[in-house]
């Protein structure tokens, strides 16, 4: 409306007519007057008034000019100049008026002046009571602001959404969606289905969900799956993926299959890695390090081998951090020292070592869940000497 109004002042110059003296002056008096303004107007009568003001910018420091305050948020409110918005203009008016503000059609910058009156209320974030009346002057949201609110209610994501759809606020969504699901703890399976629907789950959000959700999501979300997205994940979490992935990926080539399968090792059983060791595929150390622990303390030191391929090396930087600290202690002394990489630590040589089998059953006991590995292995070369 701006450039509309500018456009029109601008015509007679269009035309190439040489206009009288008398109309230059008023042409420029028009021009200065819609330049020194950032309203729009459809009725210059209308405006008229306000304008005085404008010229005499020095009462800036002195508040809102008496009989300016505006009661409501009307149309009268676009024709005053910005200064007069900033300092007549109160956050609550705005915030209970919300509706209002969304129907008469501001210009951006005034806009902006009611949200910078809104953030300086709200420095912390607005309240969710705003937020659910917000509609188009979401518009406005930068992500910043939105990670600040607590958004409990799924209708007000809805009417947000909405507003955003098809504009390019994937950030401000993104922002949005999270907001709620951090504030939900846990989701249950209906909002899961509704966040489907409305395509704005991400695999970033599988681990706010419980293992009982996981066990039906929609395998969509795993294809995009990224390792960074579960490292929040629980053990159970991860280990209810690590099946819902399988059953994905089950019928892909090999090659697809592991590459895909890879974040969410994490939760694989042993079967799972006894896969990746027939195959040959290799694991690097920070995918060693994720898998689960009980999985990790029953491979052999053979299979070790196989699992990490070239990375087998850095056992060696890893031997006094969890899990191959245990992993190590567990192993036979003799077993270690033919990986020619110096690892000390493990069973000496002449002691008794249970089979595999007994040794992951003894691995679920509690008494081998400590974190040193003479917690582990004391216990084992006991149980060892009364098997024998
Ligand atoms: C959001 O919730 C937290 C925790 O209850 C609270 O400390 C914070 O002030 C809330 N923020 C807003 C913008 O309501
Ligand atoms: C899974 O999501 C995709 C796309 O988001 C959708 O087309 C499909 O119908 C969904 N499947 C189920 C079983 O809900
Ligand atoms: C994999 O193939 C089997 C047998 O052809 C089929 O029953 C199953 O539904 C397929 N799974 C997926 C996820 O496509």
């Amino acid at each position: 409306m701006q450039t509309m109004a500018l456009q029109l002042a601008q015509f007679p110059l269009g035309c190439g007519r040489i206009p009288a003296l008398s109309s230059l002056l008023i042409l420029f008096l028009n021009l200065g007057w819609v330049l020194s303004t950032t309203v729009h107007f459809r009725d210059t009568r209308l405006a008229q008034p306000t304008r005085v003001p404008s010229r005499v910018h020095q009462d800036r420091e002195e508040g809102c000019p008496p009989g300016h305050q505006p009661n409501k948020v009307d149309e009268n409110l676009l024709f005053y100049e910005e200064w007069e918005l900033k300092v007549c203009v109160d956050a609550a008016l705005l915030e209970e008026e919300m509706d209002l503000v969304n129907k008469v059609p501001f210009t951006q910058q005034q806009l902006h002046i009611f949200k910078d009156k809104l953030d300086q209320q709200y420095p912390q974030g607005y309240p969710e009571s705003l937020v659910s009346t917000l509609k188009y002057f979401f518009l406005l949201m930068e992500p910043e602001d939105i990670h600040k609110w607590n958004i409990t209610s799924l209708e007000t994501v809805e009417s947000l959404l909405e507003v955003a759809k098809g504009r390019q606020m994937s950030a401000q969504v993104d922002a949005l969606v999270d907001r709620f699901i951090v504030g939900q703890g846990q989701l249950d399976r209906d909002i899961v289905a509704k966040l489907e629907t409305l395509g704005v789950l991400r695999p970033a959000h599988l681990c706010f969900l419980s293992p009982d959700v996981l066990a039906s999501i929609n395998h969509t979300l795993l294809w995009k799956v990224e390792p960074q997205d579960l490292t929040a994940c629980e053990p159970l979490q991860i280990e209810v993926l690590y099946q819902q992935a399988h059953q994905a990926f089950v019928n892909l080539s090999k090659l697809e299959y592991f590459s895909r399968i890879l974040p969410f090792l994490g939760g694989a059983p042993m079967e799972g890695l006894q896969l990746l060791i027939e195959q040959k595929i290799h694991v690097d150390m920070p995918t060693f390090k994720k898998l689960q622990r009980e999985v990790v303390l029953s491979l052999t030191v053979p299979e070790v081998e196989m699992l990490l391929g070239p990375h087998v090396e850095q056992l060696l930087a890893e031997q006094h951090h969890s899990p191959v600290r245990e992993w190590v202690a567990r192993q036979r002394q003799s077993d270690l020292d033919r990986l020619g990489l110096g690892l000390q630590g493990g069973i000496p040589n002449g002691y008794l070592v249970l089979n595999h089998k007994f040794r992951e059953a003894l691995s679920r006991g509690p008494q081998l869940q400590g974190p040193g590995p003479a917690l582990g292995a004391i216990p084992l070369l006991l149980l060892a000497a009364h098997l024998s």
